[in-house]
């Protein structure tokens, strides 16, 4: 059920169930993090696998504290800065977070989210929400509550409606137990405002085979059903085949006869291409065309992160 009652998605959470919660990146599959039994079912409804470690959400860094230890001095920097906001730092773990939230990990992933429904029901609860995109494993997430409904509806007490995420991209997540930090995902926050903010260089760490530090960054992820193919200039595009082609453009566009085109931003901005981004994907991915083609947004801000996104969506094994 979809409905906009923050008080019936606090007293679920409380019981121990899992609600999909709006957050300003994508909508989160919550429950309380120190109950195995409902981080358990996380996993279960999304399909994933146990030894991807899921994200802790708080509402301040204040309540981050208790559940860490060894905070670096640019780690509370970053906070400081960015959180509320669409960063996830990776700290040294207490014992009393469970190992399955971390999957063994001694690191957990942490994150204040700005969407202000999401810091409603965080500040009612005395226990953080463990969280991962509430989509099933491998595709792409979503950034609207018909979105959760569509995939997991059925498999869900409520579907807390938030709108439609403002950033569209999952955070970016930065391990902060070892200097220099290193870049784990890249997402919502863009790694030159980061590196502003420590006036230092981050080190990247994006792992792309089958044991990943963080499997959000394995090959092929962020999937779509439709074949999805990234060509070098979709202006000189010739649907010579006939097929049934979608195209996904960004920025000034002459439009195509011969395809269908969606443009993640005709003025050109990246912000807004991130928040279309997996809307976009979605709507081609449910009209069955045979393929979608689409390019690489320019490499700074958000497009690296909409690049690195693409390129998982397209991977072929
Ligand atoms: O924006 C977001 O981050 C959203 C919203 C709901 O907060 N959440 C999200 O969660 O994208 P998820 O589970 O779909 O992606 C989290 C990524 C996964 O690739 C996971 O492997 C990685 O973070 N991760 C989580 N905890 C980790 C840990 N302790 N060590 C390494 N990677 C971790
Ligand atoms: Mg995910």
């Amino acid at each position: 059920m979809i409905g906009e009652s923050i008080a019936l998605a606090i007293d679920l959470l409380k019981k121990g169930e899992v609600v999909a919660i709006p957050t300003e990146t994508v909508y989160g599959l919550a429950a309380n993090a120190l109950n195995e039994t409902a981080v358990l079912n996380i996993f279960k409804i999304k399909n994933r696998p146990s030894f991807d470690p899921l994200i802790a959400h708080f509402s301040s860094f204040e309540k981050i504290k208790p559940f860490v230890k060894n905070i670096h001095p640019k780690a509370l920097k970053l906070a400081a800065e960015f959180m509320p906001g669409p960063l996830t730092m990776l700290l040294e773990k207490q014992d009393i977070v469970p190992d399955i939230v971390t999957s063994g990990s001694k690191k957990m992933a942490v994150r204040v989210p700005k969407h202000p429904m999401a810091l409603e029901v965080l500040s009612a609860l005395n226990f953080p929400l463990a969280a991962p995109s509430a989509n099933p494993f491998g595709f792409v997430s979503p950034t609207s509550a018909l979105h959760v409904e569509k995939q997991l509806g059925e498999k869900i007490p409520y579907i807390l409606d938030g709108g439609d995420c403002l950033i569209g991209l999952e955070s970016t997540i930065i391990d902060c137990t070892e200097w220099p930090f290193k870049v784990l995902r890249l997402g919502g926050l863009s790694i030159e405002k980061i590196e502003a903010c420590l006036g230092e260089s981050l080190a990247q760490n994006l792992i792309q085979n089958s044991n990943p530090t963080a499997p959000g960054q394995l090959d092929k992820h962020y999937a779509t059903h439709t074949p999805l193919y990234i060509i070098e200039n979709l202006c000189a595009f010739k649907n010579t085949d006939k097929k049934n082609i979608a195209m996904l453009a960004f920025g000034n566009f002459e439009t195509n006869e011969d395809v269908f085109v969606l443009n993640l931003s005709k003025k050109g901005d990246i912000d807004e291409a991130a928040k279309n981004l997996f809307k976009n994907l979605r709507h081609l991915d449910e009209q069955n065309f045979d393929e979608i083609i689409t390019s690489f947004l320019p490499f700074n801000g958000l497009g690296k992160a909409i690049n690195d996104r693409l390129s998982r969506a397209a991977h072929k094994d």
